[in-house]
This record gives C-alpha cells, structure tokens and sequence, in this order.
C-alpha cells in the first residue's frame, strides 16, 4: 500500500494484509489492514505502527514521505502486537531515545512486551501535545479493548485515531468510507461482535462522554480497515444499537452432529420457529465460523444449541463456541438447548448449564431424542421450534 495523505499533511502509512485469513481465531476472508498515522508538523509525530513482519514496510512508506529519522516522537495507542509488533524496528530506525507516548498501562504492557528502557512518555486522560500547529489529544479508552487502550484526538482537524474501535477486518483497495459505502457495515458489525461485544456497556458510556465533550469529527481513523470520513454518524448510531444489544425477532439454531440425528432436529426447530414467524438460521458449526455465528448472534433473540452426546459429553466443536460465546459475553438472549444421544446423552444438560451461566433465559426441558429421530419425534423438534419462538414474543 502506498501512503494515503489522508488531510493536508497527515497520511496513512500502514499496510494491508491481503492474505491473513485468521485472526487470533477470528476468520478474516477479505484480510485485514494494520492503519499506522504519520503527521507532519513543525513535530513529526507516528501514531501507532504495524504487526511485526510488515515494519520495514511501513518504515518504506514513511521514507517516501519524509527520512524515518526525522520522527521525533511516536505514539502507541494499543499495546496489541498487531499495532506495536513494528515498535522496535521503528525505534531502532529513528533512535531509541526519541520519546512514546501512551497511556499508564500503555507503559507497564510495553514494557512487558518489548524494551523496558524506551524514552515512555505515560499521559493522562486529557492530556495535550503541541506538535506546533496541531495539538494532540489523548483520551483513555481502558478496557476497550485493552487496559492500555486510548484515543488521540488531533484538534485543530478534528480527526479521532481511534485504535481498535470502529475497525474492520477488510483490506480492499478502498481506503474511505465514502469509497466502498455500505459493503464496510458487515465487516465492522463482525468487528465489534467478536472484540468489542463484552465491553458493550463501556463502549455506551464512552460514547456518551464523547458526546458530553462535544467533540466533532471530520474523520474517524481506526487501526484497521477502512476510514470514516462521509457518514461518521452511521457508524457511531451502529455502535451505540450494537452496545444496546437490541435484538431482531431472529432465532439461531447452532449445532454439530455425528450421524445426522442432531442436524435432522435442527432442521425441524428451525422448521418450527420459522413457521411461528421468527427469521431463523440453522447453523452448522462443521460449515460456519464461531466468528461468523457470533456477528448473527449480536441482534439474534434467541440462541438455540444442539450437540450429540461424544463420550459424555458435549461434541468439540460445541464446546469450543460456547467457550468463545461466554467469553463475548452476549446479553438480552433466550436460549434452549437439543441434542441426539446413544445412551447416556449429557449433552443437552451440559448445553443448558452452559447457557444459564450466560444468564440467557432458558426455554426447558431442553430436547433430548435416543439415537434416530422418527416422524413424532420431529414434530416434537417443530413445536420445541414454536415454544421457543413463543418465549421470543413474552
Ligand atoms: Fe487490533 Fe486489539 O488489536
């Protein structure tokens, strides 16, 4: 990627990842881009660098706009090797002694993380920098999604470096908003189910505080995918409905199997809930990604899990979701556990506790059927579908 001048004397001097497919095990099919900022004033300021194997290319883009050597101060806003991975390299590039600005524990985790003896410079929320014309402004973001995370907010331009928040997991050759239009909003929806989810109710009061500052915005520049620049409402209104957890009368219905019995009941709950009047997706764990089931489960009502019982216990695949979708912290769901068994069949308790400890609101008895459903035994699957779409509407 070439560097972008993103406004008079700010560019875009990140890269795109076109061919990483997994993310810490987030699927990205389109890959990912890693946005690093380059401000040219009377001070050269980096905001935030790139993962590790893409620095040098980074440090190219940089020297087609000015020497490396003339940064005279960098910025971390995420300690994530994904955005600091570059940190030594660039350190090393433009002298060691040249000071980092991050937050507290920006400080503490760098230090973990690479060289403890850099020029820190830690800042407090609120904080300001002259770069000479243009000021910075850092805002402490803890907890979204890191303890380290913070914003800097460049004034006189009105343009957020937002980190994480607002990204995508889309490398493109589209570098705007305005560029790709309504294409992004499935990818920054993904985004924000699988890494910001659990920290929805600290995303709604910081993007309350933003609003009780009063801070304006000609551009929104997250550390990946895309920038906002035409319609910066649209994402911000999306992250505050995502934050509320609202949901759709949408129902999915997850599940593996071992020889069809569990699938065969899928498909008739999701027959039933269907013909009750809820949008309803079965989803096969063999065939979909967690990551993909998770961006459903943002605005789905109800989540309904199936798994046949393996050795006594839940199948593998089963597992690994609900773990991921414990850990995401999903809110406002009602759920209901199914599942084939041979003869022991712990699978469906196992799926319902599970789900109560998500503090999801349980349609019981959970469905259990001994080996192969028969013709009854679906039409118990289709009204199992229609109670649960009944919970849907209480
Ligand atoms: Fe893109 Fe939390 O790192």
């Amino acid at each position: 990627m070439q560097p972008i001048e993103i406004a008079k004397g700010i560019y875009d001097v990140g890269v795109k990842d076109w061919n990483i497919r997994d993310f810490h095990g987030y699927s990205t099919y389109q890959g990912t881009t890693y946005n690093a900022f380059l401000i040219v004033d009377e001070k050269v300021a980096l905001i935030d660098t790139v993962k590790k194997e893409f620095a040098d290319q980074m440090l190219d883009n940089i020297a087609r706009i000015i020497d490396p050597k003339k940064i005279d101060l960098v910025v971390s806003n995420h300690t994530e090797m994904d955005h600091s991975g570059g940190l030594p390299r660039v350190m090393h590039r433009i002298g060691e002694d040249k000071p980092l600005y991050c937050s507290q524990m920006g400080a503490r985790n760098l230090k973990q993380h690479f060289f403890p003896n850099w020029n820190y410079q830690p800042v407090k929320n609120g904080e300001e920098l002259s770069l000479g014309s243009r000021t910075l402004t850092f805002l402490e973001t803890r907890m979204l999604h890191w303890p380290d995370s913070m914003f800097t907010y460049l004034k006189e331009d009105k343009i957020l470096f937002s980190s994480d928040a607002f990204g995508q997991h889309y490398a493109g050759p589209e570098n705007f908003d305005d560029e790709i239009g309504d294409k992004i909003m499935p990818h920054a929806k993904k985004y924000y189910a699988n890494i910001l989810l659990l920290y929805a109710a600290k995303t709604l009061k910081l993007l309350e505080k933003i609003t009780e500052m009063g801070l304006e915005f000609n551009m929104i520049c997250p550390d990946h995918g895309i920038i906002w620049r035409k319609d910066i409402p649209k994402i911000i209104d999306a992250y505050v409905r995502w934050s509320q957890q609202a949901a759709k009368n949408k129902a999915l219905v997850i599940y593996d199997t071992m020889w069809h019995s569990t699938a065969a009941m899928a498909e008739a709950i999701t027959g039933g809930l269907a013909a009750a009047g809820v949008y309803a997706i079965p989803m096969d764990l063999r065939h979909v990604h967690r990551s993909d089931i998770m961006t459903e489960v943002l605005d789905a009502r109800a989540v309904v899990v199936g798994s046949p019982t393996l050795n006594n216990n839940l199948f593998p695949t089963v597992s690994d979701f609900l773990t991921y979708m414990k850990g995401l912290k999903p809110h406002n769901k009602i759920g209901a556990a199914f599942g084939s068994y041979g003869w022991s069949g712990e699978a469906v308790k196992q799926i319902t506790e599970e789900l109560k400890g998500m503090k999801f609101e349980m349609v019981e008895p959970g469905m259990r059927v001994q080996y192969v459903p028969d013709k009854d035994t679906l039409q118990a699957c289709e009204d199992f579908g229609r109670k649960i779409a009944e919970a849907m509407q209480a």
